[in-house]
């Protein structure tokens, strides 16, 4: 088979130009595995992202059509579902992020005092610049000695990876005050230098591990006081949304914060959460 379509081939106004053959039947069952495995809706904007992202799993494993792979991945229970979930996952994160919640979350760690020790799950932590930003304001509003616990889980094993290693472009820390940058980052010299590395202050908190947000096998034993799930919801449907935020209530303390992403609102789970600001409720 010819994987190779030009703009002269047969194969159909999706594959013009492109490496391999590509086609709606490719994307349709995609679309339909990463909504299983991961509750990620994909709309039909999405053709030209999931075509060069999946074309790297066909590269690196050495197939040279989607159907090839797709069954090949379907008769396959190793690591390959990891690498294809990994491929589809949208990361974008920064720290400080909706900087309006870093200011809340510190209002109510002031409120319970220097002795608080609050239980924190960042839910979908991408490469952890929410998680630091979540445990810089912990620090500099309860103090260095602060007793807290911040649990950081993300579906995407990759981004997990570079969130535990704590190493950063020094461009992505400019908006950090100097005083924030001095007690938590090292500055990369030599080989190193234009990037710095957090410091190990700063990760004593922290676990990193896997949860997938739609599957019902959450690890937790505790509650939580305060949940970070922002910015992964909008990829689910309503359907997903509502078991998700059922699963996070079950996880929370009466009177607990979640903070959400800018473009999602769960003001109708009114019998779980009731707003109390911008993105931010309380757990009922
Ligand atoms: C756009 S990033 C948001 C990162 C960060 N929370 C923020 O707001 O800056 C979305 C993250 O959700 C993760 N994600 C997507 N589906 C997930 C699922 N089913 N379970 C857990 N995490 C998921 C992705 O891997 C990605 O890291």
């Amino acid at each position: 088979m010819n994987k190779h379509a030009s703009a002269t081939d047969d194969t159909g106004p999706l594959t013009q130009g492109r490496e391999f053959i590509w086609s709606d039947q490719d994307f349709a069952r995609i679309k339909s595995l990463i909504y299983q495995r991961a509750g990620i809706s994909l709309h039909d904007g999405k053709h030209a992202m999931v075509y060069s992202r999946i074309s790297r799993r066909l590269r690196e494993t050495g197939h040279d059509s989607f159907k090839g792979y797709l069954d090949w991945l379907e008769h396959n229970d190793g690591a390959e579902w990891q690498e294809f979930i990994n491929a589809l996952t949208t990361n974008l994160t920064a720290f400080f992020r909706e900087q309006h919640h870093f200011s809340i979350l510190a209002d109510h760690l002031r409120k319970k005092g220097p002795g608080a020790t609050p239980r924190i799950w960042c839910s979908a932590t991408s490469t952890g610049e929410e998680p630091y930003s979540i445990a810089m304001t912990v620090l500099d509003t309860l103090g260095s000695g602060a007793n807290y616990s911040l649990q950081c889980s993300d579906i995407d094993t990759k981004v997990l990876a570079t969130a535990a290693a704590g190493v950063y472009k020094a461009e992505n820390v400019k908006g950090l005050t100097a005083d924030q940058l001095r007690k938590y980052f090292l500055k990369g010299k030599g080989n190193n230098s234009g990037y710095v590395r957090v410091k190990p202050e700063l990760q004593k908190h922290i676990d990193f591990f896997t949860v997938n947000l739609i599957q019902d096998n959450w690890p937790f034993r505790e509650p939580f006081d305060f949940v970070f799930c922002r910015n992964v919801m909008i990829y689910f449907d309503a359907a997903t949304q509502r078991r998700v935020l059922e699963r996070i209530h079950r996880n929370m303390k009466p009177g607990g914060m979640l903070f959400v992403g800018h473009a999602e609102n769960f003001t109708d789970a009114k019998t779980l959460f009731a707003l109390r600001g911008k993105t931010v409720y309380e757990r009922v």
